[in-house]
């Protein structure tokens, strides 16, 4: 460990590991729980590459205070879940499920009993099968309802929890869900997609609006994936292409949410999708609301070209799938030529150091957290390791080590970055990759359920309690 950068986090940094509901939760038909478009999709052979699916995922829902004993363990300070809006709200309209919320209240309590700072992501894709029936995010509709859901789950739990995080990667929602289909509700429908994007971004906005006016100690922000894009070349239509793959993954989000208004270029490049007369006056000024920080979800770059025949996604998709990217034009990915991780993502440590100082060059004061880093690799079998390690993953290790290097250096240069979470605290549901690839800090027989800190996970452990002191 390179205790020189270790020492330049500040004593209050939050040190946490993130998860997502449908991912670990399992138990998706107990206590009322409605069901989702990836109990749909899942269900639906040749969408997940192994055959999968969330029902029994890492069993979390059951074994939740094993869990957060486990984050005891590993000395989180803060713990990023989600929470599954078809199990407080099994038709995503109309009656809530006390059940439902009754579990949350009870994670929630045994994250505090144990001194973890709950953090919540109120959407993370899994959104209730009935709204999809009714057109899903291409509706408007949805939007509303997102509100509505976010208002009662905020109402039940806002007591005790005071960090928010609305959608999460809507990027991923709206283009790998409704363009390129690898993820649920599987649709291919460029200008379907674009109109997922604005809803989810309205839904944003109206949940701010919602949640502030439930009052309390309540501290907001939106959950957004970004990429360095770069060049392949200083070609014009490689530039080019740089510009358009930017636009869409990093500046359309964020200058909707943090400026008001989607970027000219990129809204130029879509009209040639669709018409966007669905995105009304006054939207921009529903989504642009005062958030309290920027949650940044941070995994790789891309290397594109405006001309080849190459890839028409950064990274290959499990069961073949269209291009999530509308109105990109000719627009391929090319390798980067750095390593790359079990997704076959390049390693570009500096990348998320260049982000976070981009995002506080354009978006001064605002506090960025890394929401989720992390990396999949094929990890030995536990009690593999040797030499006293049951799961030794070196690999992980120092991705982690070098990510956490980057933050140090834009905490030095000046960003105002409050918190890291790893992704994720153990080995869950890979979407479309089912369970196939591995990336926990905690190692998950899939069969036994049992749990087995790896050797990223000790090593995080000391990285964060040489930091802050704690037993
Ligand atoms: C981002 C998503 O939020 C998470 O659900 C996913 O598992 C990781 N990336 C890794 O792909």
């Amino acid at each position: 460990m390179n205790s020189h950068h270790r020492q330049v986090f500040p004593a209050d940094f939050v040190w946490g590991a993130a998860t997502s509901a449908y991912q670990i939760e399992g138990s998706t038909t107990a206590d009322g729980r409605g069901q989702s478009i990836w109990d749909r999709f899942a269900a639906t052979p040749g969408r997940v590459v192994d055959g999968t699916n969330g029902d029994v995922a890492t069993d979390s829902y059951r074994r939740m205070p094993e869990d957060v004993a486990l984050m005891r363990e590993l000395g989180l300070t803060a713990y990023r879940f989600s929470v599954s809006w078809p199990r407080v709200q099994p038709d995503g309209a109309g009656k809530f499920n006390q059940a439902g919320l009754d579990y949350y209240g009870r994670l929630v309590d045994e994250l505090l009993g144990a001194g973890i700072d709950p953090w919540i992501t109120l959407y993370h894709w899994d959104l209730p099968q009935a709204l999809e029936d009714d057109g899903g995010w291409p509706e408007r509709d949805t939007a509303y309802r997102f509100a509505e859901y976010a208002a009662t789950v905020h109402g039940a739990l806002g007591d005790r929890v005071s960090r928010w995080i609305t959608v999460n990667e809507p990027w991923c929602a709206a283009f790998l869900g409704y363009a390129s289909g690898e993820h649920a509700p599987g649709r291919r429908d460029p200008g379907d997609s674009i109109r997922a994007a604005h809803h989810l971004m309205l839904g944003h906005g109206l949940a701010v609006q919602a949640l502030r006016d439930n009052g309390g100690d309540t501290k907001i922000a939106v959950g957004l994936n970004f990429y360095p894009v770069h060049a392949v070349s200083e070609d014009p239509s490689d530039v080019d292409a740089a510009r358009r793959i930017d636009g869409l993954q990093n500046r359309f989000f964020t200058e909707a949410a943090l400026r008001g208004a989607y970027p000219a270029d990129v809204l130029d490049d879509l009209s040639a999708v669709v018409d966007l007369g669905f995105i009304r006056d006054g939207d921009l000024t529903e989504i642009h609301q005062p958030v309290d920080a920027l949650c940044v979800n941070y995994y790789s770059s891309f290397t594109v070209t405006g001309r080849g025949n190459g890839r028409a996604s950064a990274a290959a998709a499990p069961t073949g799938a269209g291009s999530p990217w509308p109105g990109s034009g000719h627009v391929a990915f090319e390798v980067g030529g750095l390593p790359v991780t079990g997704m076959g993502w390049e390693i570009d440590a500096d990348g998320l150091r260049t982000t976070l100082e981009r995002l506080s060059e354009e978006y001064p004061g605002l506090p960025l957290v890394v929401s989720e880093n992390g990396a999949a690799f094929d990890d030995a079998p536990a009690n593999g390791g040797g030499n006293g390690v049951e799961v030794a993953d070196p690999d992980r290790r120092e991705y982690f080590e070098i990510h956490l290097r980057a933050c140090a250096e834009a905490i030095t240069a000046g960003v105002p970055l409050a918190g890291y979470f790893a992704w994720s605290l153990m080995d869950n549901f890979e979407w479309a990759w089912g369970y196939t690839k591995r990336f926990g800090l905690v190692h998950v027989d899939f069969e036994t359920q049992r749990r087995t800190v790896k050797e990223s996970g000790r090593w995080y452990a000391d990285w964060i309690r040489a930091g802050i002191g704690r037993k």
